[in-house]
């Protein structure tokens, strides 16, 4: 039996409850959350018997072989560094850290400690996504030569997951000082990953961000200051030679989370629509598809959950690709998208 424990007890920790609880030879035992009675509320929702607030005597106690930190994004280094400290395995949200140097510095500690480590870019549970990747890296559509990817969400123009305005939950990720990245670090990061995934690493970025205006005749909401990015467009080279487009925004009318990436290649094209499917991508290759533009829509078998490769990994002791190394690079994409707007949207190199 592997004993979970989950920090932080918000919004997404239900996901992991809900996926780690139907999970046969897992057993969440404890949660903790700064928040006693949120924590106390999830402990009774999901039949979980110990309650913390202090992740530190969560980790002390001896109850728990791995946990999943899914706390602010400022918070997740130091979790994750004195789980590992602990030798217990940790999967940890996205972004893997609130900068590049606490990334380094968790990817670091989870390699001294020998513990298996992951990060949760949710989009990889989708088959088609996995399986596209697998297409292209197998040579299907060529030599990879331009990319267009897009990831819209609108819930700063509409409220059809809540009024941002009065809810925690959403104001923190508008709020730098609340170690928010702005739209770029909370969902850039998933957006990055997927197209990284299906088309190569990013050799070079050049990256404009935008905050807009929110209407409230202040950028205060209590104790809130409203500055973080809520729009980024980034030009990429890939270091394939490929070039790209990656854009965000939470202001995309008409979206509620839209994912979308088309890698263009000089024998093909793959292109992977969440909103369309998460089990089905499509592809235009051979000579005659080409000429008329006719692309196939490929149906593609499960392929496991990060939660399933988190509790495999933990069993085997093999680790898995979304691991935090590859966290250090979503991050350094980061950080070079941060350091280019700063520079007035000059392309600069990604270093590792
Ligand atoms: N993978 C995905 O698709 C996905 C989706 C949503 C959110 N996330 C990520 O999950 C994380 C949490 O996001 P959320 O939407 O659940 O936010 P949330 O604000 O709803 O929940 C965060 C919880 O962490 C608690 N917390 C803060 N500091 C803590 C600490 N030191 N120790 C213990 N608990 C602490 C807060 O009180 C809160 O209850 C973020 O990193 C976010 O980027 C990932």
């Amino acid at each position: 039996m592997i004993r979970l424990g989950i920090i932080g007890t918000g919004g997404m920790a239900n996901a992991h409850a809900r996926a780690f609880g139907a999970m046969r030879g897992v057993a969440i035992t404890a949660c903790c959350d700064v928040n006693r009675a949120r924590a106390e509320a999830f402990a009774t929702r999901y039949a979980i018997p110990k309650v913390y607030d202090d992740y530190t005597a969560l980790l002390d106690d001896g109850r728990v072989d791995a946990v999943a930190s899914v706390t602010p994004d400022s918070v997740h280094a130091e979790v994750a560094i004195a789980a590992a400290r602990r030798k217990i395995h940790i999967l940890s949200e996205k972004p893997l850290a609130g900068n590049l140097p606490d990334a380094r510095a968790m990817a670091e500690a989870v390699e001294k400690a020998g513990v298996i480590n992951m990060v949760n870019f949710s989009y990889r549970n989708s088959a088609a996504l996995q399986r596209a990747s697998r297409a292209v890296a197998s040579g299907q559509i060529g030599r990879v030569m331009h990319v267009e990817s897009s990831y819209l969400q609108s819930w700063l123009a509409q409220d059809a997951w809540g009024d941002w305005r009065t809810s925690d939950t959403w104001l923190w990720r508008l709020s730098t000082a609340h170690g928010s990245l702005g739209v770029l670090g909370d969902v850039g990061c998933h957006i990055y990953d997927m197209t990284a995934l299906l088309a190569g690493d990013i050799g070079e970025i050049a990256c404009r961000l935008q905050t807009f205006d929110k209407g409230l005749g202040s950028v205060h909401v209590g104790p809130y200051v409203l500055d973080a990015n809520d729009s980024f467009v980034s030009t990429v080279g890939f270091v394939n030679g490929a070039v790209g487009t990656i854009h965000s925004s939470r202001w995309a009318s008409g979206h509620h989370n839209s994912l979308r990436v088309r890698v263009y290649g000089d024998e093909g094209a793959v292109e992977v629509d969440l909103d369309h499917s998460y089990s089905e991508y499509r592809i235009c290759r051979g000579k005659a598809n080409l000429r008329k533009a006719v692309w196939r829509t490929v149906t593609c078998a499960p392929t496991p959950t990060n939660y399933q490769r988190f509790i495999k990994a933990v069993r085997t002791g093999a680790p898995d690709p979304s691991d935090f190394a590859n966290g250090v690079k979503i991050q350094a994409y980061l950080h070079g998208s941060l350091e280019s707007a700063s520079l007035d949207s000059r392309p600069v190199r990604i270093l590792l």
